[in-house]
């Protein structure tokens, strides 16, 4: 019998995985070996990829999922048969994977959610939240196993972080290789309890954005989110690059729009975001940037 996934019934537990986590050095990009042909005999066998830490924990994605709701919606709700939605690397817990759920079937009724996990005893510890076919858990790694089907969104938050960058390129073709015509590749990295995030966002086509979204009380300056840059862009967040250049502006636009802060953090990265647009090609409109969001198209920030 099915455990109850409503997110709300989880509690909050504190950070988990950390106990159970095995102590492992970066896998490389061998490890994730994407299109050989030893790879692809493997693949059929073993899930691609390396069992890395655990960690994670209630709410943390909160906001990916908000952005994610927002920017997927319209072909969620347009897909004809129930759409497939892939939480890859859920971690210690399957609470992630639920909640994600909780937040598409607001959008979708009908849509799936598979959580997909390569260290065999986090599935096994998933297994009594599943409620199929809405919700299920399964072994694998990012050839993300779907029985024939196409994901509309595969979201891999904290995963890539623990590996090596020389991999990123080729798990990204990997797993923008197993998307729907329409479908979202989201990966990105944020602190324990979600309040720092950057995500990169992926179409069949390649890399389309990069998101920044923080929790504004409390928020020092934007480049206090560099620490949670994905793997693809944290190694060159320095001098002379455009990360580098872009979260340097962000800073200045940031402290020149101190006085709107008298009004309230929102007021204050939203004037940030408007200075910062006449440098920068900042995406959406206001609306999102009172979320705490700035998002920009990869090719700004490309390394
Ligand atoms: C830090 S946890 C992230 C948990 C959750 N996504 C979150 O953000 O809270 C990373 C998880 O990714 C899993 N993982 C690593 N490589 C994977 C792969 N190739 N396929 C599936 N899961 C993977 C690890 O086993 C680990 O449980």
């Amino acid at each position: 019998m099915a455990a109850s996934f409503d997110p709300g019934s989880f509690g909050h537990p504190g950070p988990l995985g950390r106990a159970a986590a095995r102590r492992t050095s970066k896998p490389s990009a061998a490890a994730v070996a994407t299109g050989s042909a030893a790879s692809a005999a493997s693949a059929a066998s073993r899930p691609v990829g390396a069992v890395t830490r655990g960690t994670t924990n209630t709410n943390r994605l909160r906001r990916m999922d908000r952005w994610i709701v927002h920017t997927l919606g319209p072909a969620l709700r347009a897909a004809r048969q129930p759409p497939v939605a892939v939480d890859l690397g859920y971690g210690a817990a399957p609470w992630t994977a639920v909640e994600l759920y909780g937040r598409l079937r607001a959008a979708r009724p009908d849509v799936r959610v598979v959580g997909i996990e390569i260290e065999p005893s986090r599935v096994a510890a998933a297994l009594p939240y599943a409620a199929p076919p809405a919700l299920t858990f399964r072994r694998g790694g990012f050839e993300v196993p779907l029985d024939g089907d196409r994901a509309q969104l595969i979201r891999a938050a904290n995963v890539l972080r623990q590996y090596e960058e020389e991999a990123v390129e080729a798990v990204w073709q990997r797993l923008c290789g197993r998307l729907a015509p329409d479908g979202l590749l989201v990966e990105g990295t944020c602190d324990e309890i979600g309040r720092r995030h950057v995500w990169v966002a992926l179409g069949p086509e390649g890399p389309r954005t990069v998101t920044f979204a923080a929790r504004l009380g409390g928020l020092g300056r934007p480049s206090d989110l560099a620490e949670r840059l994905p793997k693809a862009l944290i190694h060159h967040n320095v001098p002379g690059r455009p990360v580098h250049a872009f979260l340097t502006d962000f800073d200045r636009a940031w402290a020149a729009a101190a006085p709107y802060g008298a009004f309230g953090a929102r007021q204050r990265w939203v004037a940030a975001c408007t200075a910062l647009s006449e440098r920068w090609p900042l995406l959406d409109e206001r609306g999102r940037w009172r979320q705490g969001e700035a998002t920009l198209p990869w090719a700004a920030l490309a390394p």
